[in-house]
């Protein structure tokens, strides 16, 4: 049998922007609409429907969830025509249901794509997420700090008062006492209702932004899509998954995880080189949401490849038939 043809993520990728357009503008007549589930759906259908369209033979690592749990883009789903190269797929379809459903900032819809092995096949359990931007030696901030001596490290390295940094953190009740250290700290935090892959994205271009930091915990799948776009653009990231009860760890397990304490390293997340793609469902500070004119829907689409570290924003005026 001859060899899987390489993946050449140069003309890929430009397919990969159609894909995560497509879920966006599915669901742009969701937006607002108060329902998150009609509004994850059709995001879901318009992607699997547009990845089929491109030639390469994909798994899903990173998706919907387990295949008894989800009808679509479930993990271990093979995607594509079947002709082209043998690639593993994480996504998200629409990351912030909730977000588009009340017409929130931050709404993505969110697509990685890499060679086999190239994406920690992540459970879905929760994350401890900590992310810095570009630009900083290695290490400057850990998983064994505490939040506030996190703060006082990025500060250092930054050359600035603990006053002029923001951390970026999931308005959780599980997050108050993390909350209420950084505040000690003078730092300002930016709380999100949702949205975590944007939160940590917003790291890595913190002047446009002004989020200096991550940290807190969210979803694990959610956490390797942020280290593949922190691969493409720069910044450190670290994760250590948290299991709740004897199910979450069945669910590592299966998912070939033996170690349950491990701190991961954006690298360890997103091991190989990727390739990107966000469109914007509603406005946010790292792509546009969807803008409705007579006639036309227009999406941003941020695509990027970690080979080179090169970032695209591309317009799509795309005519409502
Ligand atoms: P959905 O798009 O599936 O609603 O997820 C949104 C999200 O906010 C993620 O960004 C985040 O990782 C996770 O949910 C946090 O989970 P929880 O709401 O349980 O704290």
């Amino acid at each position: 049998m001859a060899d899987a043809p390489e993946f050449h993520d140069r003309m890929l990728s430009l397919g990969l922007a159609r894909v995560s357009e497509a879920a966006a503008l599915a669901s742009a007549r969701l937006i607002g609409r108060g329902d998150e589930k009609k509004a994850d759906q059709a995001a879901v259908n318009a992607m699997r429907n547009q990845l089929n369209k491109l030639d390469i033979k994909g798994t899903v690592v990173i998706g919907e969830g387990e295949r008894d749990e989800a009808p679509m883009l479930y993990i271990g789903e093979e995607v594509g025509t079947g002709n082209g190269p043998e690639v593993d797929i994480a996504l998200d379809p629409l990351e912030g249901t909730t977000l588009t459903a009340k017409d929130m900032p931050n709404a993505l819809t969110v697509i990685a794509m890499g060679g086999r092995g190239s994406m920690l096949h992540a459970p879905d359990v929760y994350m401890d997420k900590l992310a810095i931007g570009p630009g900083f030696r290695r290490g400057v901030v850990t998983m064994d700090m505490s939040p506030a001596e996190r703060v006082s490290a990025l500060a250092a390295a930054k050359g600035c008062s603990t006053e002029d940094i923001t951390v970026c953190v999931l308005e959780r009740p599980r997050h108050e006492e993390m909350i209420a250290e950084i505040r000690t700290t003078g730092a300002a935090i930016r709380l999100i209702t949702d949205g975590d892959v944007a939160g940590i994205i917003h790291c890595a271009e913190a002047d446009k932004t002004g989020i200096d930091m991550y940290m807190g915990s969210g979803g694990a799948p959610e956490g390797v899509l942020a280290a593949a776009a922190l691969k493409c653009m720069g910044g450190q990231m670290f994760g250590r998954l948290i299991f709740r009860n004897e199910d979450e760890k069945g669910r590592a397990k299966k998912a070939g995880i033996t170690n349950f304490d491990r701190v991961y390293t954006r690298d360890d997340l997103v091991s190989g080189d990727v390739i990107f793609a966000a469109t914007g469902v509603t406005d946010g500070s790292i792509v546009a949401g969807i803008k409705r004119e007579p006639g036309f829907l227009t999406t941003e689409t941020i695509l990027m490849r970690s080979k080179t570290g090169s970032v695209r924003r591309m317009t799509y005026r795309n005519p409502v038939r």
